[in-house]
């Protein structure tokens, strides 16, 4: 009854402040929460930060599980995959109330999320973190009232790790790894100096795990294999910054060989850029064209790569909505789970010149893509 009052209360407060014109494994960790015994929620919101469109949705049932959850935004392709993975997971059918906030890539907005998470009094919470730091306040107030939070995707920097109860998500240095030794191997099969390497990054959102892990990935080997890196700066994850951030970079640069995207999206915003500057996207650097390598592996991304305008594109996975809902389904057993589990990602090329990477002494095999691979792509 407390639940639907206060859902109530919101539900109100939201239409108010509308009409008013207001915008592998580490440690294992247990259930200890209120999230078993289940929940008699009656409220099911879908929100935007532009606004807010509450459905109700009955629950009073005792089965069903509210689970709010606070995504970075729509920002890319894999955002959109990752959102629709974790709809079409907590979905009313199967048994759950999904409260699903859309932050538009700001931290304000997902600790405002969080905080109607708490007062609603949901289940579970799920955190998708736009960045790293900045959660631990929030963090306690949700482990206060005895509500259990799982971060996917990004990563959550706190002092305490009690703050959250596990997390799920990629390797983001390991993907920038990968990259970065893929372009060694290839430049050395190709007889490319390193220093001829004249590389720009289009970094991710500045203090996001993505970008963080594959910013590093890329200036450990820029030191490493004495390849020049003549400017990183943030395409913010959007097409639309991509392509400003490359256009700029090619007014200050004229000798640009490689352009490390942080994903897909700026990718296309830099493709954009260089053919409209009269540049040649594809491998043969000796020969002048200009080599786009990027991350997600998205079918448009791979599409990208079959008609070799993208050289590489490193995975990195967003179908986290099963992940998440074995761990919370793990959780209502009672039973332990890992505190952080990483996701299995592949590699895919233009062509066979590397056929795998060496990383930490752990090989990972590079697949050429065709058409096949796009068709059997779930994203
Ligand atoms: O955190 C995952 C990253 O965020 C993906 O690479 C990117 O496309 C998304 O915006």
């Amino acid at each position: 009854m407390k639940k639907k009052m206060i859902s109530t209360f919101l539900a109100f407060s939201m239409v108010t402040a509308l009409l008013a014109g207001c915008g592998s494994s580490g440690s294992a960790t247990t259930a200890t929460t209120a999230a078993n015994g289940a929940s008699t929620t009656a409220a099911q919101a879908d929100t935007t930060a532009a606004g807010a469109e509450s459905t109700k949705a009955d629950s009073d049932s005792g089965k069903t599980l509210t689970i709010g959850f606070s995504q970075v935004g729509a920002e890319s392709d894999w955002r959109t995959a990752n959102t629709e993975s974790m709809k079409s997971t907590f979905s009313a059918e199967n048994g759950y109330n999904l409260i699903f906030d859309d932050a538009q890539q700001k931290q304000e907005n997902q600790i405002t999320a969080i905080r109607n998470f708490i007062q609603q009094e949901v289940d579970y919470i799920v955190l998708a973190p736009v960045t790293e730091t900045g959660w631990d306040t929030v963090l306690q107030e949700a482990k206060d009232a005895g509500i259990p939070v799982i971060i996917v995707d990004r990563m959550v920097n706190v002092s305490d790790d009690s703050l959250y109860t596990a997390w799920v998500g990629s390797d983001f240095e390991l993907e920038g790894q990968k990259a970065a030794e893929w372009l060694n191997s290839f430049a050395t099969a190709k007889g490319i100096d390193p220093s001829s390497l004249n590389i720009v990054d289009i970094q991710g959102t500045i203090g996001a795990s993505a970008q963080i892990g594959r910013t590093k990935g890329l200036q450990d080997a820029v030191d490493k294999y004495g390849w020049n890196l003549l400017e990183a700066t943030t395409g913010e994850f959007t097409q639309a910054k991509g392509q400003e951030v490359m256009e700029s970079m090619l007014k200050s640069y004229d000798n640009i060989n490689v352009v490390y995207c942080e994903n897909d999206n700026e990718a296309f915003g830099a493709i954009d850029a260089l053919e409209a500057a009269g540049k040649t996207v594809g491998s043969d650097i000796a020969n002048g064209q200009v080599m786009v390598m990027s991350f997600d592996s998205t079918k448009a991304g791979l599409t990208d790569v079959l008609s070799q305008k993208i050289t590489l594109n490193t995975e990195c996975n967003p179908l986290h909505g099963p992940r998440v809902e074995d761990i919370i389904k793990a959780l209502e057993a009672g039973q332990t789970v890992d505190k952080k589990k990483y996701v299995d990602e592949s590699i895919f090329a233009v062509d066979d010149t590397v056929k795998s990477v060496t990383v930490d002494g752990n090989s990972y095999d590079v697949t050429v893509v065709t058409q096949d691979v796009i068709d059997q792509r779930a994203y």
